[in-house]
Order: C-alpha cells, then structure tokens, then sequence
C-alpha cells in the first residue's frame, strides 16, 4: 500500500515531482488550461489510490489563480481520500495577517477558511512570513525552513568571514539561525515602511561592515524596496560584495534589475518560486518533514 500520492499543480509542478521521488511516491499531473476570458480549467487525469494526498501548489503571483487552482485541485480529491494535505511552499497572503490600518481584512485567514472548506485536513509550508499568520490560518500546519539548504549554498561559496544582516528586526531570528548555521556574526537593520504607499526606509545609524562581505536574508522579495534600500545604506558605509539569501523570491516590477543596479552580487532563492535564482531545491526539508 502506498502512504502518499502527490498532486502537483501548474505553479508548482517541477517541486512537486521531486518530493514524489523523494517520498517514493506515486505523481499524478495535473493540466490547466485559460480560457479567453481568463477563466481556468483544470483536469486530474488519475485517480489516486488510498493514500495521504499531497497537493503541491504555491501561491505566487497570479496569486488568486494559483491559489483558485489548489482550491479546485483539492475541492476534487476530497472525494477520494480523507487525508488531502496542501503542500505550500510560498504562501501568498501571508503577510496579510492582521489589520495595519482600521478596516483592513486579514486575508491570510480568509484564505484558511477557503482551504478548510475545500477539504485541506493540514498545510506545509516553508519559511511562512509570520508565526501570527501561521496561526490566523486556523487548520492544523507546519512551517519548515529552508534557511539549512540555503547556508549550504553559502558554505560551498567560500566567502571569507561574510556578515549576516536582516534588513528589518522582523527578520531578526531568521539572520540569526542563518548566522548560527554558516558560523558568523549578524546584525539586524531598523526599518520604516509607510503602510500607505508601501516606501521603504532604513533607520538604523553607523554599523560596522566596513570591508566585510554581507549576505542579505530575508524571508522574500517582493518589490525589491526593503534590499534596495538595505543595499545603498550598507554600501555608503563601505562594505564589500553584498549578496543576498531568500526563500521566496516574487521578484515583481523588474526588482531583479534594481537590486543589481543597487550594487547587489547575486540573488539566492529556493524552488518555492521557480526563477533564474532559484538555486536552492527545497524538496528535501519538505519529504523530511512529511516521512
Ligand atoms: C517584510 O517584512 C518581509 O520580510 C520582506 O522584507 C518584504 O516583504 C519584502 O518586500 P519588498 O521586496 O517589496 O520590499
């Protein structure tokens, strides 16, 4: 008997077949086809046998699409298993997860309740923005880091003596479990961001990077502001090369090209967001946690 069948859909198809190998499990496609109107369709051309199904899909832009997919993906495999686990590697909404200004909605809940209704009996993800978002899912989850993998990249680099540093204190724990890890110091930026137009400042003083190679962590980039802003205030206190290490990488309005511009080295995400930095498999650390 098998104890797992994974699903892979469109976002996430290539992840997918690799935790399937890796669980010695059985993968079944999925197709997805747009109509003109923008409306997709999605076929399961296999049934699966008894098992825990596994549907593996992230949430990257077009979120609502990818998102709607998994929902559908899953709305039909609850028919034949009672165990469907949603496999999440980037969790859009995620940091939506409370109200920043009066009336905002909390749609990493909204997005929960969806999944609950759907048939999702437990959600793994990887690197999940906040602990409260996490919990504002309300289903029973499981957030596992890649911040392993992406030191081993790191390791293999050879920088010498490189400087950890989170771009906002939020980031705090995460440049220090990295730092901890690679063996080094870190420190954590001061940052601003204005809720309304989204503008990112860097409020921290004099920090001592002057010719230390840095490695940038953060859980994702979006936008490109917050590593943007990180980068030009550490390069005008004389730092070396800065690199940056992320497990989410949205990369939207060109960012990619801005943080080069910025003065950034190298770009290292994981396969949560497949891309041209996507250099670092996450499949291992989410078979692992499954096993
Ligand atoms: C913020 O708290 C996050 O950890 C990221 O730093 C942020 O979401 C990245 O967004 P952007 O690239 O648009 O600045």
């Amino acid at each position: 008997m098998v104890k797992f069948t994974v699903i892979g859909g469109s976002a996430s198809s290539d992840l997918a077949k690799k935790i399937a190998r890796k669980l010695k499990a059985p993968y079944i496609k999925t197709e997805k086809k747009t109509f003109p109107d923008g409306e997709s369709k999605i076929t399961i051309n296999q049934i699966p046998k008894k098992s825990i199904v596994l549907v593996v899909q992230s949430t990257y832009p077009p979120v609502d699409t990818n998102l709607l997919e998994l929902i559908s993906i899953v709305s039909k495999i609850q028919k034949f298993s009672s165990k469907v686990y949603a496999i999440i590697p980037y969790m859009g909404y995620a940091r939506q997860d409370r109200e920043f200004l009066g009336g905002e909605i909390v749609t990493i809940g909204v997005v929960g309740r969806l999944l609950k209704a759907s048939g999702v009996k437990k959600i793994l993800t990887v690197d999940m923005h906040s602990k409260l978002a996490l919990k504002e899912l309300n289903i029973s989850s499981e957030n596992v880091s890649a911040m392993g993998e992406l030191v081993k990249y790191f390791q293999k680099m050879g920088l010498k003596d490189p400087l950890v540093v989170s771009p906002d204190l939020g980031g705090k724990d995460r440049a220090q479990a990295f730092a901890n890890l690679l063996k080094t110091d870190f420190i954590a930026l001061k940052k601003h961001r204005d809720r309304k137009t989204g503008k990112v400042n860097i409020l921290s003083g004099k920090v001592e990077v002057k010719n230390r190679d840095l490695i940038l962590v953060d859980d994702m980039i979006s936008t490109g502001g917050s590593i943007v802003k990180a980068t030009q205030f550490l390069k005008k206190q004389k730092c070396k090369r800065v690199f940056v290490a992320c497990t989410h990488a949205l990369l939207v309005n060109e960012a990619a090209k801005k943080i080069k511009s910025a003065g950034v080295s190298q770009i290292v995400s994981t396969n949560t967001i497949p891309g041209d930095s996507a250099k670092v498999d996450v499949s291992k650390v989410i078979s692992d946690a499954l096993k």
